[in-house]
C-alpha cells in the first residue's frame, strides 16, 4: 500500500494519539509523550519533526525525528508507528526511507534509534534490521530489570 507523505498537522492530533495507543505497545505515559512532542513540533520547535503517512485524509502512520542535541549531523528517530491494521504493508518502510532521504539531503550523517529488548519489540527490531540499522550498543536493565536498552545506528554516509 502506498501512502502520501506530508507533515502531521494539528487536525491529526487526536488520530495520532489513538494510533499510538492502539499499537498496544506503548505505556500510557509514552502515548502522552508522543502527543506532547507533536504539540512542541506544531508550536514551531524544530527539534521534533513529524512526518505523516496518509491513506486519503487518514493518518496511517508517522515518524518523529530530530537533531540530536549537541551533536553534528546526528539525528534521533524518536518514534515510528503504523496503524495496527496497516502494519506489514510497507508504510513503515515508506516513512523511514523518506526520513533518511530528507536527512541525507540536509547533510545528516548518523541516525540513532533506541528501543527495548522486550519480546513485544521483536517485530520492531526486525523492522530496523531489515531497514539497514545495526545494533551498536546495549545497556542491560536500562528500562527495568531484564528490559535492556538497544541502540541502533544507520550511517547515512555509507549509503551515499
Ligand atoms: C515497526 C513498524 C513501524 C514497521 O512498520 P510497517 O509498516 O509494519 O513495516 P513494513 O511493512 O514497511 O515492513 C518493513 C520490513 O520490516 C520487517 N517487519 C515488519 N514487521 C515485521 C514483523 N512483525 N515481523 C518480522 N519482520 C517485520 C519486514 O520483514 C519488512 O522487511 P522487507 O522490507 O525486507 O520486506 C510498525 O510495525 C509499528 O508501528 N509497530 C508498532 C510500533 C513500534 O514498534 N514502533 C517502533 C518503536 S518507536
Amino acid at each position: 500500500m502506498s501512502c502520501s507523505l506530508r507533515p502531521v498537522e494539528r487536525a491529526h492530533r487526536a488520530r495520532l494519539e489513538t494510533l499510538v495507543r492502539d499499537t498496544g505497545l506503548f505505556r500510557e505515559a509514552e502515548v502522552r509523550t508522543a502527543v506532547e512532542l507533536l504539540d512542541e513540533a506544531l508550536d514551531g520547535d524544530d527539534d521534533y519533526r513529524f512526518l505523516g503517512a496518509f491513506d486519503g485524509d487518514e493518518l496511517a502512520g508517522f515518524a518523529c525525528y530530530g537533531p540530536t542535541p549537541v551533536a553534528n549531523g546526528t539525528f534521533d528517530l524518536y518514534w515510528i508507528a503504523v496503524d495496527r491494521k496497516r502494519q506489514g504493508s510497507g508504510i513503515g518502510t515508506q516513512l523511514v526511507t523518506a526520513v533518511e532521504a530528507a536527512l541525507a539531503a540536509a547533510g545528516g550523517r548518523l541516525i540513532v534509534v533506541e528501543t527495548s529488548s522486550r519480546a513485544e519489540y521483536d517485530p520492531t527490531r526486525k523492522f530496523y534490521e531489515a531497514k539497514g540499522y545495526t545494533t551498536i550498543a546495549l545497556i542491560p536493565g536500562y528500562y527495568a530489570p531484564g528490559d535492556d536498552l538497544v541502540i541502533y545506528l544507520k550511517d547515512l554516509t555509507r549509503w551515499r
